[in-house]
């Protein structure tokens, strides 16, 4: 069981995002990574299709007898997560829970911003999260869905970007937040921007992040796995040499990200 893998799962390669904090919290955790690359991205798809998406990829992790889950995507985990942990008798973390409590944990306005792709925002998932845990906050959700093809060309910094930043993020004015989740794997790629645009004064959250402290409380990861170092894998449904250039950008590597390309078995919903 010890040695047994963690499966990470996103639309594409945004998880990585979520996947390179837990590389850095567990180093001699194994990982096994599905990149939906051919079907991504699934912000605007129905809750419908995002359940069969995720179902098919959570049975191929199953083949590879992975110990437990990560859901990356923020939209999965916001439209099917509560249908995996349904179906499937291993531990499942998606990254909406942590990151929601965590910020309703330490607002001191009661205001919380959340953005994400415009399912998860539909969804309300951050906000019945948040909710949960205080009911006296009050949630501000924009959907940013440039942010997405904004990272994916490598523009994070710059004009451009703040141009974007600014006109999604205008409308949490001044005062009316303080402390800001980002809902979607691709954003911390862009926090530095969101930072500046939103001001040093709010905290940004990185579900990421937040993740990982709660899987720190799992003695499935907390205890010693082994003091080898990790063995990492990727996956993906298409385009390996696209996943190949942006994983490197995302997880800061020179090494070469090399995925293996899988056709997933379909499943009927
Ligand atoms: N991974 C998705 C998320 O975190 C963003 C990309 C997509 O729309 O598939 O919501």
């Amino acid at each position: 069981m010890e040695n047994r893998p963690l499966g990470i799962f996103d639309s594409g390669v945004g998880g990585l995002t979520v996947a390179r904090e837990i590389y850095q919290e567990f180093p001699h955790l194994n990982t096994i990574y599905v990149g939906d690359t051919a079907r991504v991205p699934y912000g605007n798809r129905s809750k419908t299709t995002v359940i069969r998406f995720s179902r098919e990829i959570v049975e191929f992790l199953m083949t590879k007898k992975v110990k437990a889950i990560v859901v990356a995507c923020s939209t999965a985990s916001a439209q099917a997560i509560d249908e995996l942990k349904a179906h499937y008798d291993i531990p499942i973390y998606g990254v909406i829970a942590p990151a929601a409590k965590y910020a309703a944990n330490i607002t001191k306005t009661n205001r919380v911003g959340v953005i994400g792709t415009r399912g998860t925002i539909a969804s309300k998932q951050f906000n019945h999260e948040v909710l949960k845990e205080n009911n006296a906050v009050s949630i501000l959700s924009k959907a940013c869905p440039l942010f997405v093809p904004l990272v994916e060309e490598g523009i994070v910094s710059g004009k451009i970007a703040k141009e974007v930043a600014r006109l999604y993020l205008a409308s949490f004015t001044k005062d009316q937040i303080d402390t800001l989740i980002m809902g979607c794997t691709h954003y911390p790629m862009l926090e530095t921007v969101i930072q500046q645009t939103m001001g040093e004064q709010i905290t940004i959250i990185n579900p990421g992040k937040a993740l990982v402290e709660e899987l720190k409380r799992n003695p499935l990861f907390s205890s010693p796995q082994s003091n080898k170092k990790a063995i990492h894998s990727w996956y993906v449904t298409d385009n390996p040499d696209l996943f190949s250039t942006i994983a490197s950008h995302i997880l800061q590597t020179e090494k070469l990200i090399k995925p293996k390309v899988i056709r997933l078995k379909e499943i009927s919903s």
